[in-house]
């Protein structure tokens, strides 16, 4: 479910979770025809990719979820306090999985195809715990959102989701500009790279 609001806030994070999904979706197809073909690649793309998956969520968006989403729901409403502990708990776990996955993959560029399984199998495991994770914000924390917050939240959470420059939270325009390399690295039909 694609959520569409009046809300800046909430397009934003919808956006945010749309281009994470590229990536991952993007990353699992290139390991997969890696498994299929048994070519080895380029690994410079995944190492994109994961660079990309571990430092959006937590420069960008994690940190305006957590000082700012979440407290916002929670002075307002009990109904999501379950929800949102699990998802702190997420944010945290998310960011020790992304440096095993990345661990995996060094393992995999420097042994090769032996540890190429065990790396896959990682990447799978790390896109289903992720994907989950933005389906129980999109279908429980921001309908709930959208049901108990008032216009003064509102504009607090408008204007601290579109403040581009945040000491917490980098620079958004820094990630455009790798999401725009890793779509020229990788190969078709995930990017506009060569061929693998
Ligand atoms: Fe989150
Ligand atoms: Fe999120």
């Amino acid at each position: 479910m694609r959520l569409r609001s009046s809300h800046p806030a909430i397009n934003i994070i919808q956006h945010d979770h749309d281009v994470l999904d590229a990536v991952l979706q993007g990353m699992l197809q290139i390991i997969r025809t890696i498994g299929e073909s048994g070519k080895a690649p380029d690994l410079k793309v995944l190492r994109a990719m994961l660079f990309y998956i571990h430092e959006y969520p937590e420069r960008v968006h994690h940190p305006k979820e957590d000082r700012f989403l979440f407290p916002a729901i929670r002075k307002r409403t009990k109904a999501a306090d379950e929800a949102i502990l699990e998802l702190e708990v997420q944010h945290t776990l998310g960011d020790r999985l992304v440096l095993d996955l990345e661990h995996a993959l060094n393992r995999y560029e420097l042994e090769g195809a032996a540890a190429f399984d065990a790396f896959a199998l990682m990447a799978e495991q790390y896109a289903g715990f992720y994907k989950a994770h933005m389906r129980l914000e999109e279908q429980t924390i921001l309908p709930i959102a959208m049901e108990v917050l008032n216009e003064n939240d509102w504009r607090q959470l408008d204007a601290a989701f579109t403040e581009e420059k945040n000491p917490l939270s980098g620079d958004r325009a820094d990630m455009q500009q790798l999401f725009s390399m890793i779509v020229n690295l990788a190969p078709p039909p995930v990017g506009v790279g060569p061929e693998l």
